[in-house]
């Protein structure tokens, strides 16, 4: 691909076909419509990988990265195998991440949406991991599948109040249910992940959270009252609270 860059670039009379050129242009009308270019290409980056995305499942964030490095911190120190949960999993991002960085690791992924189901799906065999994805709503669930080591979620978080500082390609393009909390109930998700946490997390076991910048203490305060110790918040690359980790 660079290579035929290079050629188009060394070859001044070059000239796309009529349809080469519809894409373009296309493309360009989508661009200045604020479409995301990782929709128009389909494609998007999350660390080393190259992932498939669609309109209908999140593009995945740098932050969410973060997270992953983060899980991965501590699971280098479980010496067996360690089964592991990703809640609202989208694009698969999280646990083919973690199927790709620890060999040791079993992985679960749950997304209420089909969908997502579907892309994670294709972007797992992609990778040659062997994820088990579950299609359930999160909310509606008396109780997780099986006892894990760990659980990861990178949950909706973001409150009606907060549209009015997100951009166009965001508020126009992304899943709704993939972003938005009600105002009157924004830690939902983590107060349902964590109850289940307490059933089926083994003891000793860690529950990481991407969090909304805004209700880190929050956050903190609900796991702590729910019983989960050693609470910690880290911040991300932009210095705002971003992700959170509790033992049981
Ligand atoms: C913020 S996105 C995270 C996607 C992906 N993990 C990432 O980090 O890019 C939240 C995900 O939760 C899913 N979700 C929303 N409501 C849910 C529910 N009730 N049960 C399970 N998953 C849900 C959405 O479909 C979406 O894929």
């Amino acid at each position: 691909m660079r290579e035929d860059r290079f050629v188009w670039v060394m070859q001044p009379d070059f000239l796309l076909a009529p349809s080469q050129l519809s894409l373009f242009e296309k493309a360009l009308e989508d661009l200045q419509n604020h479409r995301p270019i990782q929709y128009i290409i389909g494609e998007t980056h999350f660390g080393s990988l190259s992932l498939k995305v669609r309109e209908e499942v999140l593009i995945p964030r740098p932050e969410t990265l973060e997270l992953v490095h983060w899980v991965c911190e501590v699971a280098r120190q479980f010496p067996h195998e360690i089964h592991i949960l990703d809640i609202g999993t989208g694009s698969g991002c999280i646990p083919i991440s973690l199927g790709l960085a620890l060999p040791n690791a079993a992985l679960t992924a749950i997304d209420v949406s089909e969908k997502a189901i579907g892309l994670a799906t294709e972007n797992a065999a992609l990778y040659h991991q062997d994820i088990a994805f579950v299609q359930a709503d999160v909310l509606l669930l008396d109780q997780l599948p099986q006892s894990y080591d760990m659980i990861v979620s990178n949950p909706p978080y973001v409150r009606e109040l907060e549209k009015k500082e997100m951009s166009r390609n965001v508020l126009d393009y992304e899943p709704a249910l993939a972003l938005y909390v009600p105002d009157s109930d924004p830690l939902i998700f983590y107060r349902k992940i964590a109850h289940l946490a307490q059933q089926s997390l083994k003891q000793g076991g860690a529950l990481f959270f991407e969090i909304n910048e805004y209700l880190g203490e929050e956050t903190n305060y609900l796991l702590s009252q729910l019983g989960f110790r050693d609470c910690e918040i880290r911040k991300d690359i932009f210095g705002k609270d971003r992700m959170i980790k509790a033992i049981k």
